[in-house]
């Protein structure tokens, strides 16, 4: 059934206390739910009707006394309630099996330890209750289970009580009663019991007030929550200088777990972690690990106000929070460097994520509005739309009122809205209505397309110098192809930010003609209708125009730019994106003429003019090792993909390899000098400066192992598996195998034999094991064997998400070439993954179902063999209603 936004109505009843009681046993967990309810005096006279979902019903009390009640499918449905608008009591009594929860959503079992994972809809597996993000209630929690097996015993709040169970038939069991002082809807409601340790640490806010920190984490894993932790702190501290937001509660707890479908989930007070985004040290994690920890642990707390503070109407209001909470952690992320350089590194990073993984979506079968009209299973719109597109509407928010301007609609919205369940539109208003004179405020209703509207826009830019009056005119227009369900867009608003090089590549002062104030360097233009042009005057000499600088609006940019332009913006554009930008349009250029190019594909699409544009990059004295690691990575095959209406995953593969192998060879002596110039970082430290050198030394090393295949050389190779060897940290160590496995050089099974025996008992460092073996580029097609044999090694685990994705996913979502394959085994091996995962767990199942969204642009005879496999399990009947939504939308029209 497919659930519209259209349809929202306010909940017939509302539940004011919840007070739960759990006798956790792995086979047979009571829940004893005690409510207090009261009838909505805005909503008609109707029956009480409460979600459940694989529960077992015990007993039904009102007021104390047993009452009537039937089942609609897995609804119970209460009819006779009191009448009047007093509240009443409602006892529920229920048991469910955590142990057999394979889901992962509700209350399951990993490695001896209950969890629960509740958003969007897990709240109903527990109990019965008015699972939806409205019912906001306040929540006593009693946990009673064995002390020996679960002597830590969680849920959100303050701890109230504790102690060992008196009676007969409690010997060795004990109890903990939590009590949650804020209201919040079920979503956020978690409980954890077990052994587990914690590192602690108290701070003491700006009021005054002391707060207990803790990172929960298995015995074991003390020596890797260090970083987390100082994030965490981190996190409390920025939230309070850049937002005002201070912690809300005596304690914050961070509980990390192997066994979890996303990243982690905000809970509120007792945040629940992927231990991906958890456990860190230098000889397990890589820098991007701790780049990610920090941002995901940033996330989740800067939830507790965006998101559970204020939280959702509706899931159609997805966004409101994750939207507002990526961009939150971006910018936290941002603010944590020291330099410019490292907060454009880290720009650059969120948009190439944007670009690789979003636009793609919004342009397929998935494509949906940042707020959805209609879902069948909102477990499928977690998606980048929602949280990244989502990040970037709020970001064109400050863009268009300031940072400044922002705080202040941040501080209303706040105001307004503190302890609701609010939209999308609430939001954007309180950001206009804090800043009435912006362009935000004149321009909201237009602005909000970009809530309702799917799609990637495409934004036109076309420039003309007119040497006579000396003034140059910027020309922009806008479109935006169809998208299931919505034919013809309307104009967006689309703020650009632009800025004119001259010769020598220096900012020319902005002015545009009919305005008296001087435009600074770089202009933002609010483009809001299908065209118009901007006319600077005052232009001296025709100029390089740097357009879209920042990525200022997440839009697809079509100019028409010389070779000479782009290579002028790469030597010398003041603003980093576009710098890196000109490079990846030269790149991208070279990529789409060889892959279109008659015959066999070119043996060197690479010409001398961006070979040695690149060496200056690699040489340059000024520029940040992080920033020119990213522009001598070529564009990655899916983005390339993107710009192909006819894609051949194989010959895109193949020149994308050519031009590596080229920019291998003609750079040898700079890839030497770069290598040698940044492989000692002294003391591993987590940091910008250091994580770029280490970058710029790895992608060296791998071009290094590309040139020696080349040339026969076994110097490079052997220094590499040195470097596997005895690297004292994981991001060089990491580094020096892949560089190994990428080139296939003869040493790679070694040293990933090697590599294994070192942490055999490491299951996140396991996890990159297999996904870089799953991911390797393909040569005539011996990684999907290798697959078959890494699903029967003996570590690997199905039912483990992390374990699944780091083989499955890296194969059918990462490694085009080796994943379409002429004889579509491929596509077979994906369609018995989905429905073998399918039967246990539907999300899984359902992010893996998502491998072929593109498949109609593939060229033959991979678009024919995908649509069978994908058929293939579209025609499965008993399948999940997450893989069903996804497959039928693949395959509709
Ligand atoms: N709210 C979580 C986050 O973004 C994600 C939880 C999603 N879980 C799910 N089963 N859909 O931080
Ligand atoms: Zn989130």
């Amino acid at each position: 059934t497919v659930i519209r936004r259209e349809d929202y109505t306010p909940p017939a009843y509302w539940v004011d206390t919840v007070e739960l009681i759990f006798d956790l046993d792995p086979a047979k967990t009571r829940v004893l739910n005690r409510m207090r309810l009261r009838r909505n005096p805005d909503v008609p006279a109707q029956a009480l009707r409460l979600d459940g979902d694989d529960l077992n019903l015990a007993r039904v009390l009102v007021n104390g006394q047993g009452c009537s009640f039937k089942m609609d499918g897995s609804t119970l449905v209460l009819e006779s309630l009191p009448e009047g608008h007093e509240p009443f009591e409602l006892e529920i009594f229920t048991t469910c099996a955590p142990e057999k929860n394979t889901q992962l959503m509700g209350l399951y079992v990993s490695q001896g330890t209950f969890f629960t994972q509740c958003e969007a809809e897990g709240f109903r597996r527990i109990t019965y209750f008015l699972d939806r993000p409205d019912v906001m209630a306040s929540y006593t929690v009693t946990l009673r289970a064995d002390k020996a097996r679960y002597p830590v015993l969680l849920s959100n709040g303050n701890l109230v009580e504790s102690g060992d169970l008196p009676g007969p038939g409690n010997e060795g069991r004990h109890f903990a009663k939590w009590v949650d002082p804020h209201k919040k809807p079920c979503y956020l409601f978690a409980l954890v019991a077990g052994n587990l340790v914690a590192r602690e640490q108290r701070v003491r806010a700006r009021s005054g007030q002391e707060h207990l920190l803790q990172v929960y984490v298995r015995q074991g894993d003390m020596d890797k929550t260090e970083h987390a932790m100082n994030s965490l702190i981190h996190s409390v501290i920025w939230d309070e200088a850049r937002f005002g937001l201070p912690l809300d509660l005596e304690r914050f707890m961070i509980v990390a777990t192997s066994d979890f479908n996303m990243g982690a989930m905000e809970n509120k007070g007792l945040n629940i972690f992927n231990t991906k985004y958890v456990l860190a040290n230098s000889a397990t994690a890589t820098d991007t690990d701790f780049a990610n920890i920090e941002s995901v642990v940033g996330h989740e707390y800067f939830h507790n106000w965006t998101g559970n503070r204020v939280t959702c109407r509706d899931w159609f209001q997805l966004s409101l929070k994750e939207g507002l909470t990526v961009f939150r952690d971006q910018e936290f992320s941002m603010d944590l460097c020291a330099t410019p350089s490292a907060r454009a590194v880290k720009r650059i990073e969120d948009v190439r994520v944007l670009r690789t993984a979003q636009f793609p979506e919004d342009a397929g079968p998935m494509a949906h509005p940042v707020r959805p009209d209609s879902y069948v299973e909102i477990n499928n719109f977690y998606t980048v739309t929602v949280y990244e597109k989502g990040a970037e509407v709020v970001r064109m928010q400050q863009t268009l009122v300031g940072r400044e301007g922002f705080r202040r609609g941040m501080d209303l919205y706040f105001q307004r809205h503190d302890g609701q369940a609010v939209t999308c539109d609430d939001f954007a208003q309180a950001i206009a209505d804090a800043n009435p004179d912006s362009d935000l405020a004149r321009l909201l209703p237009q602005f909000k397309r970009w809530y309702s509207q799917a799609g990637t826009p495409r934004v036109h830019a076309s420039g003309h110098y007119d040497a006579a009056t000396q003034r140059y005119t910027l020309t922009l227009s806008q479109s935006c192809e169809a998208t299931p369900g919505q034919a013809e867009k309307q104009p967006f608003v689309i703020p650009v930010a632009v800025g004119l090089l001259d010769a020598q590549g220096q900012d020319l002062a902005l002015q545009l003609v009919g305005e008296t104030v001087p435009a600074g360097t770089t202009r933002l233009l609010v483009l809001t209708e299908p065209q118009h042009s901007y006319t600077f005057e005052g232009v001296a000499t025709e100029p390089v125009p740097s357009v879209l600088r920042g990525f200022s609006a997440p839009v697809l940019l079509d100019m028409a730019q010389s070779d000479a332009h782009l290579l002028h913006l790469l030597a010398h554009d003041s603003d980093p994106f576009n710098r890196w930008e000109a490079g990846q349009r030269l790149a991208l250029r070279r990529a789409l003429a060889a892959i279109r190019a008659e015959g066999p594909a070119p043996t060197a699409p690479l010409d001398n003019a961006f070979l040695d544009a690149m060496r200056s990059v690699l040489r340059h004295p000024a520029l940040d090792a992080a920033f020119k690691e990213l522009v001598l990575t070529l564009p990655a095959e899916s983005y390339i993909a993107e710009q192909l209406d006819v894609v051949d995953p194989q010959r895109i593969h193949a020149v994308r390899e050519t031009m590596r192998q080229q920019l291998a060879n003609a750079l040898f002596d700079d890839w030497v000098w770069a290598w040698e110039q940044h492989k000692d970082n002294g003391a591993y430290r987590p940091e910008p400066v250091s994580t770029g050198r280490r970058a710029l030394a790895g992608l060296a090393l791998g071009m290094l192992c590309l040139a020696a295949r080349d040339s026969g050389d076994t110097v490079w190779p052997g220094k590499t598996y040195q470097r596997v060897k005895d690297a004292d940290n994981m991001t060089d160590r990491f580094n020096a195998l892949s560089a190994l496995v990428v080139s296939g050089h003869a040493l790679a099974r070694d040293a990933l034999a090697r590599f294994h025996t070192l942490f055999k008992n490491e299951a996140l460092v396991l996890d990159k094991w297999f996904a870089l073996q799953a991911g390797a580029p393909d040569r005539g097609g011996n990684v999907l064997p290798a697959v078959r044999q890494l699903l029967a090694h003996p570590d690997f685990h199905l039912k483990n998400p992390n374990r699944a994705r780091s083989v499955i996913f890296s194969y059918c979502n990462a490694n085009p070439a080796a994943f379409h394959r002429e004889d579509a085994a491929g596509y077979v091996f994906w369609s018995d993954r989905v429905l073998e995962i399918d039967t246990f767990n539907p999300q899984v199942a359902s992010r893996l179902a998502r491998a072929l969204d593109r498949w109609k642009k593939l060229a033959e005879p991979y678009r024919s063999a995908a649509r069978e496999a994908i058929a293939r399990v579209a025609a499965k009947p008993d399948l999940s209603n997450d893989v069903r939504e996804v497959v039928t939308r693949s395959l509709a029209d």
